[in-house]
């Protein structure tokens, strides 16, 4: 019994802390994956390259609740029409833990 407790106690404390890693956005690892992904072909940081700058993606959808779902699919997909006429392609190959962790970190800027 005193084992048992001490299992769950220990569960507990990992769930805690993984909860609260997730609800902060590590910028270098965001970074590095958007490397790693190719967004820094058509993205920077701040000011339209080819697509938007995530400064103004992230101000654009600032207590938009829905915005990270939205964005992860339509990243995933690809689209347009929302910044301009250039389309962006679908960025398919990116698996969909990373794609979370990527708009995050978008909306983070
Ligand atoms: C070939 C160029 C290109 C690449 C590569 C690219 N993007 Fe884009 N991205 C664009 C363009 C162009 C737009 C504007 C689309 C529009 O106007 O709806 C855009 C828009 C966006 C938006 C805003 C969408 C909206 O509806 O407001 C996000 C977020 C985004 N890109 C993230 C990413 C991420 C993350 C990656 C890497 C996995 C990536 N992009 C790779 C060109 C690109």
């Amino acid at each position: 019994m005193k084992l048992l407790m001490g299992t769950i106690a220990a569960a507990a404390v990992m769930l805690t802390t993984q909860a609260y890693a997730a609800g902060k956005v590590d910028m270098a690892a965001g970074q590095a994956l958007a490397q790693k992904s190719g967004c820094m072909a058509c993205h920077k940081p701040a000011g339209k390259l080819v697509g938007p700058g995530f400064k103004e993606v992230a101000a654009k959808y600032k207590g938009d609740k829905k915005a990270e779902d939205m964005l992860i699919d339509k990243v995933t997909k690809g689209g347009k029409g929302v910044w301009g006429t250039i389309p962006m392609p679908p960025n398919a190959a990116v698996k969909p833990a990373d794609m979370k962790t990527l708009v995050e970190w978008i909306l983070a800027h």
